[in-house]
Protein backbone atom coordinates (compact mmCIF):
# COMPACT_ATOMS: atom_id res chain seq x y z
CA UNK A 1 0.00 0.00 0.00
CA UNK A 2 1.90 3.15 -0.83
CA UNK A 3 1.13 6.94 -0.51
CA UNK A 4 -2.01 8.31 -3.16
CA UNK A 5 -0.62 11.24 -4.60
CA UNK A 6 -1.04 14.64 -2.71
CA UNK A 7 -4.18 16.68 -3.22
CA UNK A 8 -4.96 20.40 -2.62
CA UNK A 9 -7.54 19.23 0.08
CA UNK A 10 -8.73 15.77 1.21
CA UNK A 11 -12.26 15.88 3.01
CA UNK A 12 -13.55 13.01 5.20
CA UNK A 13 -16.56 12.42 4.83
CA UNK A 14 -19.01 12.18 1.87
CA UNK A 15 -21.99 13.10 3.76
CA UNK A 16 -23.93 16.31 2.44
CA UNK A 17 -21.08 18.54 4.15
CA UNK A 18 -17.98 16.63 2.93
CA UNK A 19 -19.32 16.98 -0.68
CA UNK A 20 -20.83 20.49 -0.84
CA UNK A 21 -17.04 21.70 0.87
CA UNK A 22 -15.21 19.37 -1.92
CA UNK A 23 -18.01 20.90 -5.16
CA UNK A 24 -17.31 24.09 -4.29
CA UNK A 25 -13.74 24.05 -3.28
CA UNK A 26 -13.10 22.12 -6.61
CA UNK A 27 -15.02 25.18 -8.08
CA UNK A 28 -12.58 27.24 -6.57
CA UNK A 29 -9.56 25.28 -8.53
CA UNK A 30 -8.48 23.02 -5.85
CA UNK A 31 -7.36 19.46 -6.70
CA UNK A 32 -10.48 17.59 -3.76
CA UNK A 33 -10.37 14.28 -2.83
CA UNK A 34 -13.45 12.52 -0.44
CA UNK A 35 -12.92 9.81 1.11
CA UNK A 36 -16.11 7.63 2.60
CA UNK A 37 -16.66 4.03 1.69
CA UNK A 38 -20.59 4.87 0.98
CA UNK A 39 -20.67 8.61 -0.05
CA UNK A 40 -23.83 10.69 -0.27
CA UNK A 41 -25.62 7.94 2.12
CA UNK A 42 -25.53 8.09 6.19
CA UNK A 43 -27.53 11.13 8.22
CA UNK A 44 -27.77 12.77 4.48
CA UNK A 45 -29.43 9.66 3.01
CA UNK A 46 -32.24 9.18 5.98
CA UNK A 47 -32.88 12.77 6.41
CA UNK A 48 -36.05 14.79 5.44
CA UNK A 49 -34.79 18.13 3.97
CA UNK A 50 -36.87 20.39 6.08
CA UNK A 51 -35.08 23.41 5.87
CA UNK A 52 -36.61 25.27 9.17
CA UNK A 53 -34.32 27.95 10.57
CA UNK A 54 -37.82 29.38 12.36
CA UNK A 55 -39.33 25.68 13.65
CA UNK A 56 -36.15 24.59 14.25
CA UNK A 57 -35.36 27.81 16.89
CA UNK A 58 -35.14 27.01 20.39
CA UNK A 59 -35.29 29.36 23.27
CA UNK A 60 -31.54 29.70 24.42
CA UNK A 61 -30.17 29.13 20.52
CA UNK A 62 -29.91 32.29 19.50
CA UNK A 63 -26.98 32.69 17.44
CA UNK A 64 -27.71 29.28 16.27
CA UNK A 65 -31.17 30.48 15.20
CA UNK A 66 -29.24 33.63 13.04
CA UNK A 67 -26.84 31.19 11.46
CA UNK A 68 -29.75 29.39 10.43
CA UNK A 69 -31.56 31.99 9.08
CA UNK A 70 -29.00 33.02 7.13
CA UNK A 71 -28.02 29.41 5.95
CA UNK A 72 -32.05 29.18 4.50
CA UNK A 73 -30.94 32.56 2.38
CA UNK A 74 -28.05 30.92 1.11
CA UNK A 75 -30.57 28.22 -0.46
CA UNK A 76 -31.58 29.41 -3.12
CA UNK A 77 -28.29 30.40 -4.89
CA UNK A 78 -27.04 26.69 -4.35
CA UNK A 79 -29.54 24.70 -5.59
CA UNK A 80 -29.78 26.59 -8.72
CA UNK A 81 -25.86 26.02 -8.90
CA UNK A 82 -26.13 22.56 -8.12
CA UNK A 83 -29.00 22.25 -11.03
CA UNK A 84 -27.28 24.33 -13.74
CA UNK A 85 -24.20 21.85 -12.87
CA UNK A 86 -25.60 18.40 -12.89
CA UNK A 87 -29.22 18.99 -14.95
CA UNK A 88 -30.62 17.59 -12.56
CA UNK A 89 -33.79 18.96 -10.20
CA UNK A 90 -32.83 18.81 -6.25
CA UNK A 91 -36.94 19.73 -5.99
CA UNK A 92 -36.42 22.82 -3.64
CA UNK A 93 -40.15 23.95 -2.54
CA UNK A 94 -40.52 27.53 -0.99
CA UNK A 95 -44.11 26.52 0.50
CA UNK A 96 -43.24 27.16 3.74
CA UNK A 97 -44.52 24.81 6.89
CA UNK A 98 -47.47 24.75 9.25
CA UNK A 99 -46.56 23.98 12.66
CA UNK A 100 -49.91 22.54 14.22
CA UNK A 101 -51.05 21.91 18.02
CA UNK A 102 -52.48 18.63 18.43
CA UNK A 103 -54.45 19.20 21.48
CA UNK A 104 -54.73 22.44 23.75
CA UNK A 105 -51.94 21.71 26.00
CA UNK A 106 -49.72 21.63 22.69
CA UNK A 107 -51.29 25.11 21.48
CA UNK A 108 -49.98 26.22 24.73
CA UNK A 109 -46.01 25.47 23.95
CA UNK A 110 -46.81 26.70 20.38
CA UNK A 111 -47.83 30.07 21.42
CA UNK A 112 -44.97 29.86 23.57
CA UNK A 113 -42.59 29.43 20.74
CA UNK A 114 -44.42 32.05 18.38
CA UNK A 115 -44.10 34.29 20.88
CA UNK A 116 -39.95 34.00 20.70
CA UNK A 117 -40.37 33.54 17.30
CA UNK A 118 -41.66 37.20 16.93
CA UNK A 119 -39.35 38.82 19.53
CA UNK A 120 -36.53 37.51 17.39
CA UNK A 121 -38.20 38.84 14.50
CA UNK A 122 -38.77 35.34 12.55
CA UNK A 123 -41.71 35.40 10.42
CA UNK A 124 -44.70 33.17 12.34
CA UNK A 125 -48.53 33.86 11.90
CA UNK A 126 -50.60 32.44 14.58
CA UNK A 127 -53.57 30.38 12.66
CA UNK A 128 -57.09 29.46 14.15
CA UNK A 129 -57.88 25.47 13.57
CA UNK A 130 -59.75 26.60 10.23
CA UNK A 131 -57.18 28.92 8.57
CA UNK A 132 -54.74 25.88 9.39
CA UNK A 133 -57.57 23.56 7.66
CA UNK A 134 -57.84 26.16 4.64
CA UNK A 135 -54.33 26.07 4.12
CA UNK A 136 -53.98 22.45 4.47
CA UNK A 137 -57.22 20.34 4.24
CA UNK A 138 -55.89 17.24 5.31
CA UNK A 139 -55.32 18.42 8.75
CA UNK A 140 -57.74 16.70 11.18
CA UNK A 141 -60.56 18.29 12.59
CA UNK A 142 -59.48 17.59 15.84
CA UNK A 143 -55.92 19.85 16.15
CA UNK A 144 -55.64 22.98 18.37
CA UNK A 145 -54.52 25.53 15.54
CA UNK A 146 -51.30 26.35 14.77
CA UNK A 147 -48.57 29.01 13.28
CA UNK A 148 -47.98 29.92 9.78
CA UNK A 149 -44.01 29.69 9.23
CA UNK A 150 -43.73 30.85 5.39
CA UNK A 151 -39.80 31.07 5.72
CA UNK A 152 -39.31 27.32 6.06
CA UNK A 153 -38.81 25.35 2.99
CA UNK A 154 -37.60 21.95 1.89
CA UNK A 155 -35.71 20.25 -0.67
CA UNK A 156 -35.08 16.80 -1.44
CA UNK A 157 -32.26 15.81 0.04
CA UNK A 158 -31.42 12.41 -1.35
CA UNK A 159 -31.53 14.36 -4.94
CA UNK A 160 -29.24 16.64 -3.42
CA UNK A 161 -26.73 14.15 -2.72
CA UNK A 162 -26.90 12.06 -5.82
CA UNK A 163 -26.76 16.04 -7.85
CA UNK A 164 -23.83 16.85 -5.45
CA UNK A 165 -22.41 12.71 -6.52
CA UNK A 166 -22.47 14.18 -9.98
CA UNK A 167 -21.09 17.72 -9.56
CA UNK A 168 -17.97 16.59 -8.02
CA UNK A 169 -17.05 14.22 -10.76
CA UNK A 170 -17.60 16.42 -13.00
CA UNK A 171 -15.45 19.16 -11.47
CA UNK A 172 -12.81 16.49 -10.92
CA UNK A 173 -13.28 15.71 -7.39
CA UNK A 174 -11.77 12.24 -6.71
CA UNK A 175 -13.67 10.01 -4.28
CA UNK A 176 -12.19 7.36 -2.61
CA UNK A 177 -14.35 4.78 -1.25
CA UNK A 178 -12.09 3.80 2.02
CA UNK A 179 -12.31 5.33 5.62
CA UNK A 180 -10.43 7.37 7.02
CA UNK A 181 -8.32 5.85 10.77
CA UNK A 182 -6.00 9.08 11.41
CA UNK A 183 -4.67 12.44 9.90
CA UNK A 184 -1.42 12.66 9.14
CA UNK A 185 0.88 15.37 10.46
CA UNK A 186 4.40 16.63 10.62
CA UNK A 187 5.71 19.49 12.61
CA UNK A 188 2.17 20.41 13.25
CA UNK A 189 1.01 21.04 10.32
CA UNK A 190 -1.17 17.89 8.07
CA UNK A 191 0.29 16.03 5.51
CA UNK A 192 -2.75 13.95 4.90
CA UNK A 193 -4.99 11.14 5.73
CA UNK A 194 -4.15 7.32 6.63
CA UNK A 195 -6.72 4.94 5.00
CA UNK A 196 -8.49 1.96 6.40
CA UNK A 197 -7.79 0.07 3.86
CA UNK A 198 -3.68 0.81 3.73
CA UNK A 199 -1.90 3.25 2.49
CA UNK A 200 -2.35 7.20 2.61
CA UNK A 201 -3.51 10.03 0.98
CA UNK A 202 -1.28 13.32 1.09
CA UNK A 203 -2.80 16.62 1.20
CA UNK A 204 -2.17 20.18 2.36
CA UNK A 205 -5.44 20.67 3.96
CA UNK A 206 -7.38 18.12 5.62
CA UNK A 207 -11.35 18.87 6.24
CA UNK A 208 -12.65 17.06 8.64
CA UNK A 209 -16.40 16.38 7.33
CA UNK A 210 -17.69 13.09 9.06
CA UNK A 211 -20.84 13.49 11.03
CA UNK A 212 -21.44 11.59 13.70
CA UNK A 213 -17.72 9.67 13.45
CA UNK A 214 -15.47 12.96 13.53
CA UNK A 215 -14.48 12.56 17.03
CA UNK A 216 -13.29 9.31 16.13
CA UNK A 217 -10.53 10.03 13.62
CA UNK A 218 -7.36 9.47 14.69
CA UNK A 219 -4.24 12.10 14.94
CA UNK A 220 -6.44 14.80 16.08
CA UNK A 221 -4.66 16.39 18.69
CA UNK A 222 -7.18 16.30 22.11
CA UNK A 223 -7.72 20.05 21.85
CA UNK A 224 -9.44 20.25 18.08
CA UNK A 225 -11.32 16.71 19.03
CA UNK A 226 -14.95 17.60 17.60
CA UNK A 227 -16.99 16.27 20.67
CA UNK A 228 -20.08 14.71 18.46
CA UNK A 229 -22.18 12.28 19.17
CA UNK A 230 -24.58 10.07 17.32
CA UNK A 231 -28.27 10.68 17.75
CA UNK A 232 -30.18 8.46 16.24
CA UNK A 233 -33.55 9.82 14.24
CA UNK A 234 -35.36 7.35 12.50
CA UNK A 235 -37.57 8.49 9.75
CA UNK A 236 -39.89 6.95 7.36
CA UNK A 237 -40.86 7.03 3.61
CA UNK A 238 -44.64 6.94 2.33
CA UNK A 239 -46.16 6.79 -0.94
CA UNK A 240 -50.23 8.13 -1.63
CA UNK A 241 -51.56 5.83 -3.73
CA UNK A 242 -53.29 6.75 -6.67
CA UNK A 243 -56.18 8.93 -6.39
CA UNK A 244 -55.23 9.64 -2.01
CA UNK A 245 -54.36 12.71 -1.88
CA UNK A 246 -51.21 14.22 -0.93
CA UNK A 247 -50.09 17.33 1.58
CA UNK A 248 -49.56 20.92 0.17
CA UNK A 249 -46.84 21.69 2.34
CA UNK A 250 -44.48 20.70 4.86
CA UNK A 251 -46.41 19.91 8.77
CA UNK A 252 -44.96 19.74 11.63
CA UNK A 253 -46.65 18.99 14.65
CA UNK A 254 -46.76 18.70 18.68
CA UNK A 255 -48.96 15.96 20.09
CA UNK A 256 -49.42 15.56 23.66
CA UNK A 257 -45.87 17.13 23.99
CA UNK A 258 -43.95 14.89 21.36
CA UNK A 259 -43.01 16.17 18.09
CA UNK A 260 -42.94 15.10 14.31
CA UNK A 261 -43.36 16.55 10.85
CA UNK A 262 -44.75 15.10 7.49
CA UNK A 263 -42.52 16.34 4.49
CA UNK A 264 -44.20 15.94 0.81
CA UNK A 265 -42.29 15.38 -2.11
CA UNK A 266 -43.06 16.27 -5.65
CA UNK A 267 -43.77 12.54 -6.61
CA UNK A 268 -46.57 11.92 -4.08
CA UNK A 269 -43.91 10.41 -1.63
CA UNK A 270 -43.64 11.50 1.93
CA UNK A 271 -41.01 11.32 4.52
CA UNK A 272 -42.21 11.00 8.15
CA UNK A 273 -39.82 11.75 10.85
CA UNK A 274 -37.98 11.54 13.18
CA UNK A 275 -37.16 9.97 16.25
CA UNK A 276 -34.40 11.52 18.66
CA UNK A 277 -32.72 8.55 19.93
CA UNK A 278 -29.59 8.74 22.87
CA UNK A 279 -28.42 5.26 22.40
CA UNK A 280 -25.14 5.14 20.41
CA UNK A 281 -24.37 4.56 17.13
CA UNK A 282 -26.11 1.42 16.10
CA UNK A 283 -29.07 1.86 13.62
CA UNK A 284 -31.26 -0.54 15.17
CA UNK A 285 -35.20 0.80 14.95
CA UNK A 286 -37.05 0.45 18.37
CA UNK A 287 -40.57 -0.12 17.47
CA UNK A 288 -41.78 1.94 20.01
CA UNK A 289 -40.80 5.20 18.61
CA UNK A 290 -42.00 4.30 15.18
CA UNK A 291 -45.18 3.49 16.49
CA UNK A 292 -45.22 7.08 18.69
CA UNK A 293 -44.46 8.74 15.07
CA UNK A 294 -47.27 6.86 13.05
CA UNK A 295 -49.32 7.49 15.84
CA UNK A 296 -49.00 11.32 16.01
CA UNK A 297 -48.46 11.73 12.34
CA UNK A 298 -52.27 9.89 11.88
CA UNK A 299 -53.58 12.16 14.75
CA UNK A 300 -52.96 15.36 12.55
CA UNK A 301 -53.66 13.99 9.31
CA UNK A 302 -55.68 10.89 8.96
CA UNK A 303 -55.27 9.96 5.67
CA UNK A 304 -52.03 8.46 6.06
CA UNK A 305 -53.69 5.22 6.91
CA UNK A 306 -54.21 4.91 3.47
CA UNK A 307 -50.48 5.42 2.73
CA UNK A 308 -47.85 2.68 1.64
CA UNK A 309 -45.19 2.62 3.91
CA UNK A 310 -41.76 2.33 1.06
CA UNK A 311 -39.12 2.67 3.58
CA UNK A 312 -37.67 2.69 6.81
CA UNK A 313 -34.45 4.77 6.90
CA UNK A 314 -32.42 5.13 10.51
CA UNK A 315 -29.24 7.77 10.62
CA UNK A 316 -27.32 9.00 12.65
CA UNK A 317 -27.03 13.12 13.81
CA UNK A 318 -23.79 14.50 14.44
CA UNK A 319 -25.09 15.99 17.79
CA UNK A 320 -22.70 18.53 19.86
CA UNK A 321 -22.68 19.62 23.59
CA UNK A 322 -24.51 23.14 22.69
CA UNK A 323 -26.57 21.49 19.52
CA UNK A 324 -24.61 24.30 17.16
CA UNK A 325 -22.14 22.98 14.14
CA UNK A 326 -18.31 23.04 14.41
CA UNK A 327 -16.89 24.59 11.52
CA UNK A 328 -13.03 26.64 11.47
CA UNK A 329 -9.73 25.96 11.42
CA UNK A 330 -7.82 24.43 14.46
CA UNK A 331 -4.74 23.91 16.23
CA UNK A 332 -3.08 21.58 13.82
CA UNK A 333 -2.19 23.72 10.46
CA UNK A 334 -4.20 22.62 7.87
CA UNK A 335 -6.77 20.63 9.56
CA UNK A 336 -10.38 22.09 9.44
CA UNK A 337 -13.34 21.04 10.92
CA UNK A 338 -16.97 20.90 9.13
CA UNK A 339 -19.21 18.78 11.27
CA UNK A 340 -21.73 18.64 14.22
CA UNK A 341 -24.33 19.85 12.36
CA UNK A 342 -26.93 17.84 14.59
CA UNK A 343 -30.63 18.59 12.98
CA UNK A 344 -29.49 20.93 10.46
CA UNK A 345 -26.58 19.58 8.30
CA UNK A 346 -28.82 19.75 5.01
CA UNK A 347 -30.40 23.69 5.50
CA UNK A 348 -26.26 24.30 6.79
CA UNK A 349 -24.88 22.70 4.10
CA UNK A 350 -24.10 25.42 1.36
CA UNK A 351 -22.82 28.13 3.83
CA UNK A 352 -20.49 25.57 5.61
CA UNK A 353 -18.92 25.11 2.83
CA UNK A 354 -18.92 28.64 1.56
CA UNK A 355 -17.03 29.40 4.88
CA UNK A 356 -14.87 26.26 4.26
CA UNK A 357 -13.89 27.62 1.15
CA UNK A 358 -13.06 31.18 2.25
CA UNK A 359 -11.24 29.18 5.18
CA UNK A 360 -8.69 27.87 2.45
CA UNK A 361 -8.37 30.22 0.74
CA UNK A 362 -7.18 32.09 3.77
CA UNK A 363 -5.00 29.27 4.45
CA UNK A 364 -6.94 28.59 7.93
CA UNK A 365 -7.66 31.92 9.18
CA UNK A 366 -11.01 32.57 8.20
CA UNK A 367 -12.82 35.53 9.11
CA UNK A 368 -11.33 37.55 12.29
CA UNK A 369 -12.38 36.64 15.73
CA UNK A 370 -15.72 37.39 16.50
CA UNK A 371 -17.06 38.37 13.00
CA UNK A 372 -18.97 35.76 10.63
CA UNK A 373 -21.87 33.73 10.59
CA UNK A 374 -19.68 31.06 11.76
CA UNK A 375 -17.86 32.94 14.83
CA UNK A 376 -19.53 31.49 17.57
CA UNK A 377 -19.23 27.51 16.11
CA UNK A 378 -15.59 27.73 16.15
CA UNK A 379 -13.77 24.36 17.29
CA UNK A 380 -11.71 25.97 20.21
CA UNK A 381 -15.70 26.82 22.07
CA UNK A 382 -15.58 24.13 23.62
CA UNK A 383 -12.15 24.03 25.33
CA UNK A 384 -12.39 27.67 26.02
CA UNK A 385 -15.89 27.05 28.19
CA UNK A 386 -13.73 23.82 30.11
CA UNK A 387 -11.14 25.97 30.96
CA UNK A 388 -12.85 28.93 32.49
CA UNK A 389 -15.19 26.22 34.37
N1 LIG B 1 -33.91 18.17 10.99
C1 LIG B 1 -34.81 17.21 11.44
C2 LIG B 1 -34.29 16.17 12.31
O1 LIG B 1 -33.14 16.20 12.69
O2 LIG B 1 -35.04 15.29 12.63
Amino acid sequence: MGVTPGHDVVVVGGGIIGLAVAWRAAGAGRDVAVVDPDPGRGATWAAAGMLAPVAEAHFGEESLTALNVAAGRAWPDFARDLEAATGRTVHFRRDGTLLVAGDPSDRTATDRVLAFHQAMGLAAVRLGRSACREAEPLLSPRISGGVDLPDDHQVDNRAVATALLDACRTAGVTMIPDRVTRVGSAGGRVTGVVLAEGGSVGAASVVLAAGSRSGEVGGVPDSCRPPVRPVRGVTLRLRAPDGVPCLRRTVRALVHGRSCYLVPRDDGGLVLGATVEERGDGLEVPLGGVADLVEDARRVVPVLDEYSLLEVSPGLRPGTPDNGPIVGPTDLVGLLVATGHYRNGILLAPVTAAEVVALLDSDGCGTPPGLGPFAAFRPDRFAARGAGS
